[in-house]
């Protein structure tokens, strides 16, 4: 049995905090009743319906998916490009990505069906680390590099300090491989966060999310988290 507003939460139709509010404002019903408050739970077996239209109970769903490069991180595109969601047609679940990557970006996107999982994970407040390998245009050292651990301003934001390592240079062909560590997720942040810096991005890899990381997965494929790694990830994200 799980309470009202999770299973809300988990068919990914609303945050918690707003599932609740269908439920005091009187849109949720179970079984045809109509419940107005708070602490009542279901089975798979309840009838949950949301104004009206039943919601689907799936069991939650984790996916860690090594996103290649060229795919949008969304479950379609008005454009009709190649979408994340387009390389899990076998699983009958719901899914979304956790947050994105963008279009030119590969590596480690996490997929779920959870809402509320999703929501944790990708709130500014709840830090997980990310390790992302960059390719850089420019000769990176400790001395450009340094206002990126000191935290900076970007588009008017202040971004929390970083870690890197400089994982190679290459004086002739003036270019460099920098592993940087984040916690937060503002649109662009790490190509911005190199401009800044004066070291544009050339190409952009996310290699860890928290202490996951791609081992045994090629370009577009994926595998299920199990319940340790997904305790886990939530364990980071306090
Ligand atoms: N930072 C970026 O600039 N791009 C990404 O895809 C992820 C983080």
């Amino acid at each position: 049995m799980e309470r009202l507003q999770k299973v809300i939460a988990h068919a990914g139709i609303a945050s918690r905090r707003k599932a609740e509010e269908l439920i005091l404002n009187g849109r949720v019903k179970v079984n045809g009743e109509l419940i107005r408050e708070l602490g009542v739970k279901v089975s798979s077996k309840d009838r949950v319906e949301v104004d009206d239209v039943p919601i689907y109970q799936e069991e939650p769903v984790y996916f860690v998916f090594y996103k290649p490069r060229g795919v949008i991180s969304a479950v379609s595109d008005d454009k009709g490009r190649k979408v994340v969601v387009d390389y899990f047609t076998d699983v009958p679940e719901r899914i979304y990505p956790v947050g994105r990557l963008d279009y030119d970006t590969s590596g480690l996107l996490l997929l779920t069906n959870d809402g509320e999982f999703a929501q944790r994970l990708t709130h500014p407040k709840h830090e997980v680390d990310k390790v992302y390998v960059a390719k850089l245009k420019g000769v990176a050292d400790q001395k450009n590099l340094y206002p990126l651990t000191k935290g900076m301003r970007i588009d008017g934001h202040r971004v929390a300090p970083a870690r890197y390592e400089i994982l190679s240079t290459d004086l002739k062909a003036q270019n460099s491989i920098v592993a940087l560590t984040i916690h937060e997720g503002r649109n662009h942040q790490v190509k911005n966060m190199f401009q800044a810096v004066g070291l544009p991005v050339q190409k952009l890899k996310r290699e860890k999310y928290g202490d996951l990381t791609l081992a045994g997965l090629r370009p577009g494929e994926f595998r299920q988290l199990n319940k340790k790694e997904v305790a886990s990830l939530l364990s980071q994200s306090k």
